[in-house]
């Protein structure tokens, strides 16, 4: 009798362009969750993968909540002794815009250089079929999974997940799992599969500041009332010190040290300064000091500017004294960080610095808590030994800078261990114009991922 996982894999490679023209229907479809214009594009998104679900032989519905409906697949014949797996992913995508910096269409996948270029592509639709696809081919070959599995692909995760956490503590019994699969971060580099030990977390925020109640004449006014625009700048240079760190005060308070085994696998990773800093096009690279460039992005907090708002921006010349400045500020955080605690300090720090006569309000937008993993454990051996199988090489230790809050809810909520497996690549352009995904990683992962089901058994 020919080994089953050689018939899985067979299918895999038999049914690879079908598989590829299946992800660009997919990626085909708008589903930017962020848009209400976009609101049918991105529920024909949910129905079109609750139909790709059953065609692989799940069952699969459309769950609604007050904004985008979630996905759910299940496949439980395993029977209750086995394991379970919970996967989770995003079928909405972040905007396209600037429209005019793409070399092709958002949403018209274009395939150049190897890489399959679209808003989506990596972030998340193409990872997330993955999954689908090795699921299938465990039950077009063998009529079962070695596992139980459920699919739960929502379309808010790039809006903040707002409407999940109620749905995953409304549904913990139907979410029952041992472990939670996701694979919607990057790889290490090309050809060197990675397995992720952290994700920062995230904590959002609008600062408006008001002076004057209407726009003023700079001349006749400017020097004797307040100017919002000035007073932004203030509060906005009082966030950081000289040494790039962060100026709130407590603000590191409970930043835990990491240990000295993750910080070593950092240091001995192949990572180039130089070329990581000629590739962004800066002449130098900033940051805390104290620590190396991948631990800035992965294992230290930080605060960002994502947004100033304020006075003229038109053509030429206005001379104005705004009325109101309002910036989008937020700080990525690390274990044992929390975005609630986060807001007060900031309050506290903006009734410290905010100039006389300018009023401040701020606002949360949205947060989510940093999560820390454990890379030990059978189901961890299992997904180092499938990508060892896939990609030829073993994987790397690898830290996510970027933020997915649901982690952490799943883990605490479904007492299960989250193993989060990517596949994307440094610069494949996520948010961005010209999102792209590497062919070989969507082909090779397919098959990497049905290895690991079969491993979890
Ligand atoms: N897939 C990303 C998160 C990510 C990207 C993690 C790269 C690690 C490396 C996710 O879709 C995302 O963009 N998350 C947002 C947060 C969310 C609350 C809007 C983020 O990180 O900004
Ligand atoms: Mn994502
Ligand atoms: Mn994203």
């Amino acid at each position: 009798m020919v080994p089953p996982m050689t018939d899985v894999l067979a299918f895999i490679d038999a049914n690879r362009d079908r598989f590829r023209s299946e992800l660009d229907d997919f990626l085909r479809i708008p589903s930017v969750s962020a848009k209400t214009e976009h609101d049918g594009d991105t529920r024909q998104a949910a129905e079109w993968l609750a139909g790709k679900l059953r065609a692989a032989g799940m069952d699969a519905e459309l769950l609604e909540t007050t904004g985008h409906p979630i996905v759910l697949g299940e496949w439980r014949g395993a029977g209750p002794d086995a394991p379970t797996a919970l996967v989770y992913g995003h079928y909405d995508v972040q905007p396209p815009e600037p429209l005019e910096e793409w070399d092709s269409p958002p949403f018209e996948p274009t395939e150049r250089d190897g890489r399959i270029y679209a808003r989506g592509s990596a972030d998340d639709k193409g990872q997330l079929y993955m999954h689908v696809k090795a699921l299938e081919a465990h039950l077009a070959t063998t009529g079962t999974l070695p596992i139980n599995v459920v699919v739960l692909a929502e379309g808010e995760e790039e809006v903040g997940s707002r409407n999940l956490v109620p749905f995953v503590e409304a549904h913990r019994e139907r979410l029952a799992c041992d472990l939670v699969l996701i694979s919607d971060t990057e790889m290490f580099a090309q050809g060197l599969p990675s397995l992720l030990f952290s994700l920062r977390g995230l904590a959002y925020f609008e600062i408006e500041v008001r002076g004057a109640s209407t726009d003023l004449h700079s001349g006749s006014y400017g020097g004797a009332v307040v100017n919002p625009g000035n007073a932004l700048a203030r509060i906005i240079a009082s966030l950081h010190d000289e040494d790039g760190r962060v100026a709130v005060a407590g603000f590191y308070d409970d930043v835990v040290e990491w240990d000295a085994k993750t910080r070593a696998q950092i240091a001995a990773l192949p990572h180039d300064d130089e070329a990581f800093r000629a590739e962004l096009g800066v002449p130098t690279l900033v940051g805390e000091k104290g620590f190396g460039t991948l631990e800035r992005l992965w294992i230290r907090p930080t605060c960002d500017v994502n947004g100033i708002l304020c006075g003229y921006t038109g053509e030429g010349a206005k001379t104005v004294l705004p009325s109101r400045a309002t910036a989008k500020v937020s700080f990525r955080l690390v274990p044992d960080q929390s975005p609630a605690k986060v807001g007060k300090l900031l309050e506290a720090h903006l009734a410290r610095v905010t100039p006389p006569g300018a009023r401040v309000e701020l606002r949360e937008l949205h947060g989510g808590r940093p999560w820390k993993a454990s890379l030990s454990g059978p189901a961890f051996d299992a997904a180092a030994e499938a990508l060892e199988e896939a990609f030829g090489t073993k994987p790397v230790p690898m830290g996510g800078g970027g933020s997915i809050p649901i982690v952490v809810e799943f883990e605490e909520k479904l007492h299960a261990t989250a193993l989060l497996i990517g596949f994307s690549l440094p610069g494949s352009n996520l948010h961005a114009p010209n999102e792209w995904f590497p062919i070989e990683n969507y082909e090779k992962g397919i098959g990497a991922l049905a290895r690991l089901y079969q491993k979890l058994r």
